[in-house]
């Protein structure tokens, strides 16, 4: 543990370091529980930060795209920043247009966690107040950040209230795994364990269909690159420009908390690969497409459009409004969990 920085409003905020045997290395501070490097090695043994992100406090205090960050309490958008919950109106903070994403104004991705040591592992933890950000509950959520000696990154959440509320957590890390720096990502080969997607409307709101990939820019059941359909005419690439949408994950034959194989991408440069376990229904595979060269980036290089890529584990966006998607309603006495684990290697 290293002292990192001091918040605009004086408090310290703290970076940590798990390493393992094999030379893997994830940094990640206590605000908003932000990885700010993930070094993993590529097929000669060399390694490399594929995580987008900053080398200083001040750049992860200002506006930034939720590098690497911890979001919540609702990551992604709900629809118009209202919800019901058992015929209470409740009204959050827009902070995406009309929407509210990834939590509202001050979200998870800038509170200050509570950081705990153990052997392999940070626990990290934070109360969200009832209100905060004007969802309902007292929210105590946990996060634990583990790296095996195999190369896997493992992250644990879970939450308890006191009163009916509405969760969602996820990691919002940016991968490149040529380094990141290092350029676009289009001639990353991705696959997707998905048959389905949720289309969006012109503000990005799931419009409620799950509709097949089958025959469309979304298929990555066979691997492909990411460049091949990021390019596509497609009116919801276009909409989004680019990839920015939710896949609906086959799980079909696992039981709920069971791990699944979400996403693979490899790159064959480098040879390095990344699988994406989850416990979650859903995937946000988000391809950059807002990265605007206003941002330089850790190694002092501008972040461009597509310079990395983000694969959310999570809930469906606006779940709250939409019925006909799994719950994302959290009652006391219920313990939310989650699991998703990044596996790094090499092909
Ligand atoms: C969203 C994007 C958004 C990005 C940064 C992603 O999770 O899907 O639309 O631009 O986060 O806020």
């Amino acid at each position: 543990m290293r002292d990192y920085g001091r918040t605009k409003d004086g408090r310290t905020v703290e970076a940590y370091t798990l390493r393992n045997a094999a030379g893997m290395e994830v940094k990640c501070i206590s605000f908003g529980g932000i990885l700010t490097s993930i070094s993993v090695p590529d097929r000669q043994g060399g390694f490399a930060n594929v995580a987008l992100g900053f080398d200083n406090f001040a750049q992860y205090e200002a506006e930034h795209p939720y590098f690497g960050a911890i979001t919540g309490r609702y990551a992604n958008r709900i629809d118009g920043g209202a919800f019901a919950l058992d015929d209470v109106d409740y009204r959050l903070f827009k902070n995406d247009g009309e929407n509210s994403l990834h939590g509202g104004e001050v979200g998870f991705d800038k509170r200050i966690w509570t950081v705990s040591e153990s052997d392999s592992a940070l626990e990290l933890s934070y109360r969200s107040p009832d209100g905060e950000e004007g969802y309902p509950g007292n929210l105590d959520v946990s996060v634990r950040y583990s790296l095996s000696e195999g190369n896997a990154l493992q992250i644990d959440y879970a939450a308890l209230t006191d009163a009916p509320t509405v969760v969602n957590l996820t990691n919002h890390s940016y991968f490149n795994l040529m380094g990141e720096g290092e350029g676009t990502i289009y001639d990353h080969i991705l696959t997707l364990h998905a048959d389905h997607y949720t289309p969006t409307d012109a503000r990005q709101i799931p419009t409620g269909e799950k509709a097949p990939v089958d025959g469309t820019p979304f298929d990555f059941r066979q691997p492909k690159t990411i460049g091949s359909g990021q390019r596509s005419s497609h009116p919801q690439i276009i909409a989004a420009q680019g990839y920015d949408h939710n896949f609906v994950l086959n799980r079909a034959g696992l039981s709920d908390g069971e791990l699944g194989l979400a996403a693979r991408a490899y790159e064959p440069v480098s040879g390095r690969v990344l699988e994406v376990w989850t416990t979650e229904p859903g995937l946000q595979f988000y391809a950059g497409n807002f990265l605007d060269a206003t941002l330089v980036g850790s190694s002092g290089r501008l972040y461009r459009q597509s310079d990395g890529f983000a694969l959310e584990t999570q809930h469906f966006p606006d779940s709250p409004n939409k019925p006909e998607f799994p719950s994302t309603v959290l009652r006391p006495g219920q313990r939310f969990e989650s699991t998703t684990e990044y596996r790094f290697s090499t092909d």
